[in-house]
């Protein structure tokens, strides 16, 4: 947990930030409730330009709000949560959590580094997902401190994954940070370190309604996404290996199309997932940031764009909500309410050597960055 001294000092250090007339940009940080073993949880909210904010909270390394202005300025939370911890503690749906080791799917479980076989904490039938039974997003981070960065207000947490968490070998040592500046991006940059070789995909399950929380289904959303290739799944969701092409599918998504056009088309890959619930392959010009998805709401004319340096790109449609939960809106949630956009490698790349590799080696850092950027257009 974090020292008195490191929050006074943190503290001391988002209030320079909130007074310096050179940025509009803020950071806040104050308590978001307690676990039931005492454990206080806390939240920072990272305030931009024209009304855009975030709210992160230490449990999950969780993004819970997302604040963005439509075209005539009214704000709302464009993503899916709670506004209790309770919301995020009882609930399995990985609300706007940080999800690591290995976000998305590992087949049976297992996979193996140099010849040795380890087995995961299996949480989905026979396969492991987002982590395990407690992956990063049921974990408390530690707010480690708001950096100050000029024209942008930013919050660092940091969770160490003891070796053998969840059957993962290694010590992993992951942060997060976001950022938000004052161009209305949201960043989120990933670093791990490991002291044994392991494999690491970090991600974040936020769930955009650009529409705002409990407004009803995304379908006349419009999606672009930026691949020529999907992997195929199973009937479980773990990839076939084969990267199969999105031309004349309802994968196609090269043009912006409303998300709910094809979700019922028949597809044999539509019923496996029962709507979208799939990695795209991004198209890439070399290293650095790609543009991956854009999402737009003609209803209020929000529109996300996202761009990471990652492989894949999950597009998932909220198949699994089924108005168990009610969110912060009061509103339940139920299948089609949101959709998720995580940026990520493959799923299973460590059973499919043709796949990136996730491998992480002592001495070197994972690095990634995801960027989303917020805008609305004229009234
Ligand atoms: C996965 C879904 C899963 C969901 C859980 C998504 O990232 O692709 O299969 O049900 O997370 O919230």
């Amino acid at each position: 947990m974090i020292g008195a001294k490191t929050a006074l000092l943190a503290m001391c250090a988002a209030a320079a930030l909130a007074s310096d007339p050179a940025s509009a940009a803020t950071a806040r940080r104050e308590p978001f409730g307690t676990l039931k073993d005492g454990t206080a949880i806390e939240a920072v909210t990272l305030a931009g330009a024209n009304g855009v904010s975030a709210r992160i909270i230490s449990f999950g390394a969780t993004l819970q709000a997302l604040k963005a202005p439509d075209r005539q300025g009214r704000v709302a939370d464009i993503e899916l949560g709670s506004d209790d911890l309770a919301g995020y503690v009882d609930h399995p749906n990985y609300f706007g959590s940080t999800i690591g080791r290995y976000a998305n799917r590992i087949a049976g479980g297992k996979f193996a580094i140099d010849g040795k076989e380890y087995t995961l904490a299996q949480n989905n039938g026979k396969n492991t997902l987002h982590g395990g039974k407690k992956g990063f997003d049921k974990n408390v981070w530690t707010v480690e401190a708001l950096p100050g960065i000029p024209e942008a207000a930013a919050a660092k947490l940091t969770y160490v994954s003891k070796d053998g968490d969840e059957g993962y070998p290694g010590t992993l040592t992951a942060t997060v940070t976001y950022t938000f500046n004052n161009k209305n991006e949201l960043i989120i940059a990933y670093e791990a370190t490991t002291d044994k070789p392991t494999i690491v995909n970090l991600t974040s399950h936020s769930y955009f309604n650009l529409a705002g929380d409990g407004s009803g289904s995304v379908y006349d959303q419009i999606l672009t996404i930026n691949a020529d290739k999907f992997t195929p799944v199973d009937a479980g969701g773990i990839p076939t290996g084969k990267l199969a092409d999105v031309a004349g599918t309802p994968f196609d998504f090269r043009q912006g199309t409303p998300i709910g056009a094809r979700i019922r088309s028949g597809d044999e890959q539509m019923v496996f997932g029962r709507g979208y619930d799939h990695n795209w392959v991004v198209n890439r010009s070399g290293g650095g940031l790609s543009f991956d998805a854009r999402a737009y709401d003609p209803g209020t004319g929000r529109s996300m764009e996202i761009w990471s340096d990652q492989p894949g790109l999950q597009f998932y449609t909220g198949n699994f909500l089924d108005s168990t939960t009610v969110g912060a809106a009061g509103k339940q949630y139920r299948q089609g309410d949101a959709y998720c956009l995580e940026t990520q490698h493959f799923p299973d790349s460590p059973n499919h050597p043709d796949f990136p590799t996730t491998l992480l080696k002592p001495g070197e850092t994972y690095k990634t960055t995801t960027v989303h950027k917020f805008s609305a257009d004229a009234s």
